[in-house]
Parts: structure tokens; C-alpha cells; sequence
């Protein structure tokens, strides 16, 4: 009995067809209510007790051999296009390509990029792991001076000359470096800070810095650069520039942009002040300039900087920054479109 069963997986396991008739015949050979295998089955109970184990296994794995025997052949038939003509049904409606979407970062910050493309800005990159020259005392901000506490730093391996950027400044100190003016660069990337993770800030985000250095370049062409950009990403020029200190740029401010009370969530997210802060910004401090081989007296220059994650939080009404990093699924296919 058992030399039937494995003369009969054999044959399955040689069986080959392209023909939808030959695989039915087949299928009801084996499988079909008055096939091999029911008869098989049937013989059971003749089966010597101590046989029957075995006999079982061998005959269920023989049934399932064959039912997947079956699909296989069914399956290839429909997917060949070999010269038989087997092209399977022509008429099925085409499997849809499932259109991805794009990060909202990756909106906002292409769209910051753009705005600044248009008005002659390239962009520039640089390493996420940096030394201690570009990131800080390049940017005027020597050992020991104690506004390095105003960004928390990853040190890599208790090396303190090797950190996690905490700012794309360091690749402005770079540009700087490496080129001549006229200089005009955003630079988008993804920064590091030893903060606690909360609804509003995070360890690692994304910044665009940007940099103009040219002759007679004013706090007026600044503030002129920030109208348009306001305008263009949210549609609004009424902002106001408070007085602020960072160490590679003087006189420095923060941009607030005038956002409205209409709705409690206005209220809100404005403190009930109406007004929203979104970057920081300066004319870039003589001494920057000396440490990146660019005269003062010749060259003048400011520079911005903003959190992609606070601006996007902005435009889309993003409650929590955690949700950027958590690729919930039904969170990011909302962003399908651009902005
Ligand atoms: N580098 C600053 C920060 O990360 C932002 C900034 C850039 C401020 C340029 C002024 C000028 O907080």
C-alpha cells in the first residue's frame, strides 16, 4: 500500500502540463471525488494497525503534494507568456502601482529649498558627524564660552573634539572655507541635541540654514529676504524681528511671523499672542568671517536658521514632533500632496 502512495507521488511530481485541460484532468484524477486519492483514503481501515501512521503521513503529505502541484501549474499557466500563447486573461484589469508619498519633511524642506532657489541660492551639505572648529569655535564660540550650553551636544566616544552637529551652521563654516564671495547657500540637514523628547522638541531634527556674503550686504537685504520668504511659505509678510543673541551673528534677532487668534488653537499654539517665532537670524559676526578667511572689511553677510519639524508642525497643525518619527502608516499617506 505504501509503495502505491509512492509510486503515485512520482507520478505527481513528474506530472507537466501547460494546457488548462490537461491540469483539470490531472487535478480530478488525484484530487477528485472518485480520484486515486479518495480511493486510497478509503483503504485505510484495511491498513495494518501498526502501518497506519505511516501510511497516513505518506498519503496526506501525497494530497497536499498534488493540491500544490495543481496551483503551481495553474499559477505559471496564468503568469507564462511563452509561445503557446498562454498569456492568461488579457482583459484582467492591470495590477495598480501603489503611489508612495512623500515624508513631510521632505515637502517642507524642498519647499524652503525652492523658495530660495528662486532668489539665486545653491544648496550645501556637509557630514553629520563634525569636529569641534566647525560646529562651535569657528562660529565664534571658543572653548569655554557659555553659550555652548544653549545646545546640548552628543560627543562621539568621550572625544570632546568629535560631536553630532547641533547645528548646519558648521556647513556654512564649510562653504565658507571652500569658496569665494559672493555666497549665497541654504543648507538642509538633519541635526542632533541631548534633549529630552517631548510633544515639542526632539533629539535629532531637521534644519535649513542660510548664508549670504557679498559686498554691502545690509540688515535691510535680511529683513527683505525674510518678507519674501514669509510670503511664499505662509502666505504672509507681517513679521517682526526681536532683538536676540546667538555668537556668530551681530546684531542677531528672532523672526516671528504674525499668525492670528481666530481659533482656540490659535490661542493656543501663540501663547494667546497671535505671534509665532520660526527662525533666528543676523549679520554674521566680523569674527566668522576672519576665522573662515573672508576680509571684514571687504565682505559683509548675514545668515537664518530654522527647525524643518516646527515649520512643517505649522503648516499641516502637527501636534506632536514624535509623529514625524514614528512612520505610522496612516500618518504619513496623508501627505500625498505637494504643498
Ligand atoms: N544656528 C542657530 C541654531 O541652530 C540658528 C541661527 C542660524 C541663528 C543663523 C542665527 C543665524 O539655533
Amino acid at each position: 500500500m505504501l509503495d502505491k502512495v509512492k509510486e503515485l507521488s512520482e507520478e505527481v511530481r513528474l506530472f507537466k502540463s501547460v494546457s488548462k485541460d490537461e491540469i483539470e484532468s490531472f487535478r480530478i484524477k488525484y484530487l477528485g471525488t472518485k480520484g486515486l486519492l479518495k480511493e486510497l483514503f478509503s483503504e485505510f481501515k484495511n491498513v495494518d494497525p501498526a502501518l497506519r501512521k505511516d501510511f497516513g503521513q505518506a498519503l496526506n503529505s501525497l494530497k497536499k503534494a498534488t493540491e500544490e502541484k495543481v496551483r503551481f501549474l495553474n499559477d505559471s499557466l496564468e503568469n507564462s507568456d511563452d509561445e503557446n500563447g498562454s498569456y492568461g486573461d488579457l482583459t484582467r484589469p492591470g495590477e495598480p502601482i501603489r503611489l508612495g508619498s512623500q515624508h513631510p519633511i521632505s515637502i517642507v524642506k524642498n519647499k524652503i529649498i525652492d523658495v530660495f532657489n528662486r532668489v539665486g541660492f545653491t544648496v550645501s551639505e556637509g557630514p553629520e558627524i563634525e569636529d569641534d572648529w566647525h560646529n562651535f569655535t569657528a562660529l565664534n564660540l571658543p572653548e569655554y564660552h557659555p553659550a555652548r550650553d544653549m545646545q546640548d551636544t552628543f560627543f562621539i566616544d568621550e572625544d570632546p573634539d568629535i560631536l553630532l552637529r547641533t547645528h548646519t551652521s558648521s556647513v556654512q563654516v564649510r562653504y565658507m572655507e571652500n569658496n569665494e564671495p559672493p555666497i549665497r547657500t541654504v543648507s538642509p540637514g538633519r541635526v542632533f541635541r541631548n534633549e529630552d523628547i517631548s510633544a515639542r522638541a526632539h533629539c535629532i531634527f531637521h534644519q535649513v540654514e542660510g548664508l549670504y556674503i557679498d559686498t554691502d550686504v545690509s540688515f535691510a537685504d535680511l529683513k527683505q529676504t525674510l518678507l519674501y520668504f514669509t510670503k511664499e511659505m505662509f502666505g504672509t509678510s507681517k513679521i517682526r524681528l526681536r532683538p536676540s543673541y546667538f555668537p556668530f551673528t551681530e546684531p542677531s534677532a528672532e523672526v516671528d511671523i504674525y499668525w492670528g487668534l481666530e481659533t482656540e488653537t490659535d490661542y493656543r499654539i501663540t501663547k494667546g499672542t497671535g505671534w509665532l517665532e520660526i527662525m533666528g537670524c543676523g549679520m554674521v559676526d566680523p569674527n566668522v568671517l576672519k576665522n573662515c578667511n573672508i576680509d571684514p572689511s571687504v565682505y559683509s553677510g548675514y545668515a537664518f536658521g530654522m527647525g524643518i519639524e516646527r515649520i512643517a508642525m505649522l503648516l499641516y497643525q502637527i501636534p506632536d514632533i514624535r509623529m514625524f518619527y514614528e512612520n505610522d502608516i496612516r500618518f504619513l499617506k496623508q501627505f500625498k500632496s505637494v504643498l
